[in-house]
């Protein structure tokens, strides 16, 4: 008889979860995956990239008919109306279709779907429900959930966490945001595209913590012309919820007068935390750092034996692809192979219009670094930009001053989260600027931007 029931048992079904249970089982390994929810796919499935990019793509197709722009290029509606239970039905859609997809493809490859909360007895022994499993290897993709405000109870209803705000059943008269981030920021724009006012109360004197500086700036100025308000360097000191509405109030972050601002909705988005309550990690002799994440190695392994984690969990963005590469990693790496993930590189996108989109070090992080050459182009020079009519954004690309290599690309534009793509691989095989500038790019196309910035660098951009 085995000595485990298992060769690997992963603890999570989303995009680090599921990608990991799928690689294992293609590599010839016993695996189960547990999982808690209802259906597959985690929280970006079910209730984060999918269903957010459903409404997203949804809202700026009404946006467009509604506001008038599709009229500017010729298209007139008579009358265009919302429709917002079938958008709801769309989202819910989506989320239907890849969801069970994931179940299909846990069919096909041999990966046993154990439903129900997991939890550690030993290092090699997890209960799922009322069943007890054991595993060579135990994979923790457990993920992460929302980041409570303190003093600011959710209860989906008038306070809602984003979760709620994919679902709100009608359009906010006035939606206020706490926390100018990449939630914060997808959804507010969600919401005004379908008539809401929306007011982002932001901590940080600039939005977006993370990206370029210049992002930063832009994108905030952008935003504002959409008609989103900000109130930046600026904290929620409290939330009361009365007869359906709610009044916040909120003082500069660093000290001054009160003052409120009165809500149908708001919409908490401060953050995520990883998921590791209930998990017994203590049984397996496992425990958290400060920031409540378990610590791994390069090769995803924890500071047990045999057992590892990935995703969320574990320190480093939280993305669904940076999850999903290191459920390909760890799996090989159990496998016996050598999984790596080159975190230096895992693209940031935000899917509002335009979209931005970063990749490797921020100008202000390279600095930091040595010496650097930026090329800078704007979308208004690029001529498939300016014939979609969307002027706004700009590309730029940081190398270092020496070698030339290209250490950071920042983009604004429609598709920016698709050009990316070039960049980060460009980037993977340790491009410089030159060797952008020298690529071919397709003509007219957005993409023809990163080649200008990349000329830019040297100093030699055409249409500027
Ligand atoms: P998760 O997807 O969180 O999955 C973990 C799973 O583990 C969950 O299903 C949970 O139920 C299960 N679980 C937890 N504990 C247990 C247990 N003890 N037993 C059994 N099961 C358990 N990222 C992007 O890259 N692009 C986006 O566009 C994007 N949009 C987002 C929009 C929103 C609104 C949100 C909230 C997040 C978004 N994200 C996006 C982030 C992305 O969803 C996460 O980075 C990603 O889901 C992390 O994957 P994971 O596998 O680590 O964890
Ligand atoms: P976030 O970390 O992106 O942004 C949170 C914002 O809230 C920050 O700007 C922070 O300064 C601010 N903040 C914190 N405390 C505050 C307070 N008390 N008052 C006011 N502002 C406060 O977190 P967010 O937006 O909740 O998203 C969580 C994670 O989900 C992201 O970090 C990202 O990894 C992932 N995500 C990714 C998406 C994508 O890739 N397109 C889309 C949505 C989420």
């Amino acid at each position: 008889m085995a000595e485990y029931d298992y060769d690997v048992l992963v603890i999570g079904a989303g995009p680090g979860g599921y990608v990991a249970a799928i690689r294992a089982a293609q590599l010839g390994l016993k695996t189960a995956c547990a999982e808690s929810r209802e259906t597959l796919g985690g929280t970006c499935l079910n209730v984060g990239c999918i269903p957010s990019k459903a409404l997203l793509h949804a809202s700026e197709l009404f946006e467009e008919a509604a506001g008038g722009k599709l009229a500017k290029l010729g298209v007139k509606f008579d009358k265009v109306s919302l429709d917002l239970d079938a958008m709801h039905a769309q989202r819910l859609d989506a989320v239907k279709g890849l969801t069970g997809g994931i179940e299909f493809l846990f069919k096909k490859n041999k990966v046993t779907w154990l439903k129900g909360r997991a939890a550690f007895t030993d290092a090699h022994t997890v209960t799922v429900g009322d069943q007890t499993v054991s595993a060579k290897h135990i994979v923790i993709a457990t993920g992460s959930s929302v980041t409570p405000l303190p003093g600011v109870e959710v209860d989906q209803q008038v306070v809602v966490d984003s979760t709620g705000a994919l679902e709100l059943p009608k359009v906010p008269e006035h939606l206020v945001v706490i926390g100018g981030g990449v939630i914060g920021l997808e959804l507010g724009s969600v919401w005004k595209r379908l008539g809401a006012k929306v007011t982002v109360v932001e901590y940080l004197d600039q939005i977006l913590p993370g990206f370029d500086g210049d992002v930063r700036k832009e994108s905030l100025k952008l935003f504002k012309k959409q008609g989103i308000e900000f109130k930046t360097g600026t904290k929620v000191t409290g939330v009361a919820v009365d007869g359906g509405k709610a009044t916040v109030t909120i003082e500069p972050a660093k000290g001054g007068d009160a003052e409120t601002l009165t809500a149908d909705t708001v919409l908490v988005a401060i953050g995520r935390r990883p998921n590791t309550d209930g998990l017994s990690l203590d049984k397996a002799g496992l425990s958290v750092n400060q920031r409540g994440q378990i610590e791994v190695d390069h090769s995803f392994k924890t500071a047990v034996d045999g057992i590892w984690a990935i995703g969320d969990v574990v320190p480093g963005p939280m993305l669904a692809h940076k999850a999903e590469d290191e459920g390909i990693a760890v799996a090989e790496n159990i496998a016996g192979l050598h999984g790596i993930v080159n975190h230096d590189l895992i693209p940031s996108v935000v899917y509002t219009m335009p979209e931005i989109a970063g990749i490797g070090l921020t100008e202000e992080a390279a600095k930091e670094k040595g010496e650097v050459k930026v090329g800078k182009f704007p979308m208004a020079g690029n001529s498939r930009a300016k014939t979609n009519h969307e002027p706004d954004g700009f590309v730029k690309v940081i190398a270092d001053a020496k070698t030339d290599k290209v250490l950071g690309v920042w983009i604004i534009t429609s598709v920016a989260g698709t050009m990316i793509a070039q960049a980060t691989q460009a980037m993977e095989f340790g491009a410089t600027s030159e060797d952008i500038a020298l690529t071919c790019h397709a003509h007219p196309t957005h993409p023809e931007a990163l080649k200008e910035a990349a000329m830019a660098v040297m100093g030699k951009p055409i249409h500027i």
